[in-house]
């Protein structure tokens, strides 16, 4: 109670001061829209004295009422709506089919296909006037999301000439939610889908969802967990998921939803669900025309299968072309498409865990329907602070592969660990793949340019939950929008979307973007340094993953436990993925796997050393681990006093929120270092270098933590 009296306190003397920072809790995302310094103000009015939108489509009117929202809020007054340009300084919103002024200017938009626009400034009856064109309405509003950034980010409005067109075409979000509204390896609270209260209930986040999205590109939406349950498509819930369709439409957003591969024995009452089966095929095709009926621009499935547990078709002895290929042909229709996982791995197989995938794909290319496209993660484990790219990536010229990111922090610290993923994002899709020789990148892959599919798309592993700020944290929210940038632009510069996002959800004074954006940018590296240094992986908590765990052996599954990964013995540590151990580089092209053995930060991935093996720094592998441990910890204590100096700039509720996360960050940082030190240290037997602390704590201490109720699972 005490507490909440000295908040309101605070707030209120924070209001009365004149320009000072107004409390914030997060909820506005990057779409915040808070006044222009006067100054600039002025400049920004004159650009934007009348809005002149033609058409009455849903989505050119949720195109008219942000521009409305944003303007009113960045500039004080709300342009007002004229049908034509009748003042200097109109913004014309619209496509050649829904506006003469747009048509009449014959803009450049043959190349920008549906989703590209055009923002320029131009003359129109002798007036000044800045148009926002585009093929199609949701181009247009794209564009309006583009400009309205512009203003946030301080940019000029004058002579612009801006061309953008998306270089992928699906650009979606995975909701790991279930339908009792918990989420799989989510740490922002509950789903937002509220399942029980739909199709009746529609909770106005919703819109606010769409809206985020929408401003991102991001054009699709999977809602329930890969892990599956076959209600979902029942009927209610199809209705359910029609709800939410309606309301997401008007933002350019489809719906989609995970598919159990055994739901024709689920809900169908049949006896088996072999993808070759005509009943089987017949009950898909009756199920997709069902939801079809019920959302007519519903994207398709995403599936699971024959992963973890998940039934699929190689319970019958099929392929997973036979799988995918069976629910294609069921979409193929009304148009969807099949987003089939390349997540696959089985403990029955004694093959290194990263290579099955691989191993499983590579001989069925060519063998996948033209509507479908395999969806492979960043790195051929699981989401690790590190991993190198996924060998599937180029390695298929006949199927078309999506790229998985994760953005909710599963193996990253959850939502209360300080960590930008713009760089793990970038670091994978910059990779070289050396498939049709130099250059050709992941992100060239994922593009469709290397060997020019059409079918291309981003998934992102959604970090969206209830919680007041959307994310789980504040920063959190910059993951959600770094993924949405590069999955709009998978070449861009995860810098200059930290810069981008900053500017949006805090500051543009240069004080606050130079040192909260190198704090981020330098943030990833800093949690691979205190959680899996020099290409350790996969060495957390049991099942929950939280905290470390490199102790974690035995139980149902080897590839499931840490000392699967570490191997670390008194003779040393890593695992030999070279060709005297697992060959697993042997799935890189040649030049991209000798790069990626050879990197310093991938190597216990691909190499086991001896303890005193000598680093790039001229230290043993064990001084060297001890140090990047240590230095991970010094980061985030680093961290904590560059936001302290931020206070001015953030306002008090953000700016304690952030800094109460951070000082958890510091201890589990701490907690990490000291554990798998003390716990190496069993096997190294080498004294701490000079000037480093032993672990207050002998190993069994860190061992004997539990934690039952760790978020996410
Ligand atoms: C990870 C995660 C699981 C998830 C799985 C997947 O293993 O821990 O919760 O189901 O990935 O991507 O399917």
């Amino acid at each position: 109670m005490k507490r909440l009296v000295l908040m309101a306190a605070a707030a209120t003397s924070v209001l009365g001061s004149a320009g000072a920072v107004r409390a914030e809790d997060g909820y506005d995302l990057w779409l915040r829209y808070r006044p222009v310094e006067a100054a600039q103000a002025q400049g920004y009015r004159a650009l934007a004295t009348e809005l002149v939108a033609e058409g009455g489509s849903p989505t050119l009117a949720v195109a008219r009422a942000e521009l409305a929202r944003g303007l009113s809020g960045l500039l004080g007054a709300e342009p007002p709506a004229t049908p034509t340009v009748s003042r200097d300084g109109a913004i014309v919103l619209g496509t050649p089919a829904s506006s003469k002024a747009v048509a009449g200017l014959k803009l450049p938009l043959e190349r920008l296909g549906p989703d590209g626009y055009v923002i320029r400034s131009v003359t129109l009856g002798g007036r000044r006037a800045t148009v926002i064109a585009a093929n199609s309405d949701v181009g247009v509003l794209y564009g309006t999301f583009d400009l309205l950034r512009r203003i946030q980010t301080r940019r000029p409005l004058a002579d612009l000439d801006v061309a953008e067109a998306p270089k992928v075409t699906l650009r979606v979000l995975n909701h790991w939610d279930n339908l009792d509204r918990s989420v799989e390896r989510g740490y922002s609270g509950q789903s937002i889908w509220d399942w029980w209260k739909l199709p009746d209930a529609i909770d106005a986040r919703y819109v606010d969802y769409a809206r985020a999205n929408a401003s991102l590109g991001i054009n699709g939406t999977v809602l329930n967990n890969v892990n599956a349950k076959a209600d979902s498509l029942t009927a209610p819930y199809i209705a359910k998921a029609a709800a939410v369709a309606d309301v997401l439409r008007p933002y350019g957003i489809k719906v989609y939803l995970s598919a159990r591969f055994s739901a024709p024995i689920d809900i169908g009452g049949l006896k088996t669900s072999d993808p070759l089966d005509p009943a089987v095929r017949a009950w898909w095709k009756a199920k997709a025309d069902e939801i079809y009926r019920a959302i007519p621009d519903f994207g398709g499935f995403l599936v699971k299968a024959n992963s973890e547990g998940q039934p699929g078709p190689q319970d019958y002895g099929r392929t997973h072309a036979d799988g995918a290929n069976m629910l294609g042909e069921a979409v193929a229709p009304h148009g969807g498409v099949v987003m089939w996982r390349a997540f696959v791995y089985s403990h029955e197989q004694p093959e290194d865990r990263i290579k099955q995938a691989y191993n499983e794909f590579v001989p069925l290319d060519g063998k996948f329907r033209d509507n479908v496209i395999v969806q492979v993660k960043n790195g051929p484990l699981d989401f690790q602070p590190r991993e190198p790219f996924h060998p599937l990536f180029g390695a298929t010229p006949k199927t078309p592969l999506m790229m998985e990111f994760q953005i909710t922090k599963e193996y990253l610290g959850f939502a209360t660990h300080l960590v930008y993923q713009g760089p793990l994002y970038e670091e994978t899709l910059q990779a070289d793949t050396w498939r049709k020789g130099r250059g050709a990148t992941v992100a060239k892959v994922v593009d469709g340019s290397v060997y020019g599919h059409k079918l291309t798309g981003m998934a992102g592993v959604a970090n969206v939950g209830s919680d007041r700020n959307w994310s789980g944290s504040h920063f959190d929210q910059a993951n959600w929008y770094a993924f949405g940038r590069l999955a709009w632009d998978p070449h861009g510069s995860s810098r200059a979307i930290a810069e981008e996002w900053a500017r949006l959800t805090f500051s543009n004074d240069p004080a606050f973007v130079r040192p909260v954006v190198d704090m981020m940018v330098a943030s990833r590296e800093t949690m691979v340094n205190y959680m899996t240094p020099l290409g350790l992986h996969h060495i957390m908590g049991r099942s929950h993953h939280y905290g470390p765990g490199p102790w974690v052996a035995g139980g149902e599954r080897a590839d499931w436990t840490s000392v699967y990964y570490h191997r670390a013995s008194p003779e040393g540590i890593g695992f030999d993925r070279m060709a005297t151990g697992s060959n697993a580089v042997a799935q890189y092209a040649p030049q991209a796997g000798r790069a990626l053995a050879a990197d310093e930060k991938n190597l216990l991935w691909f190499h086991r050393v001896d303890w005193d093996h000598k680093v790039a720094s001229g230290r043993t592998l064990w001084d060297e681990l001890v140090v990047r441990y240590s230095q991970g910890v010094q980061e985030v204590a680093a961290m904590r006093r560059t936001w302290a100096a931020m206070a001015a700039h953030v306002d008090p509720q953000r700016h304690a929120d952030v800094a109460a996360y951070l000082a958890i960050q510091e201890k589990e940082a701490q907690w990490w270092r000291d554990a798998c030190i003390a716990y190496f240290q069993q096997f190294s037997k080498r004294p701490m270098p000079a000037g480093y602390a032993p672990p207050p704590h002998p190993v069994s201490y860190y061992e004997a933590l539990n934690f039952p109720y760790a978020p996410g699972i």
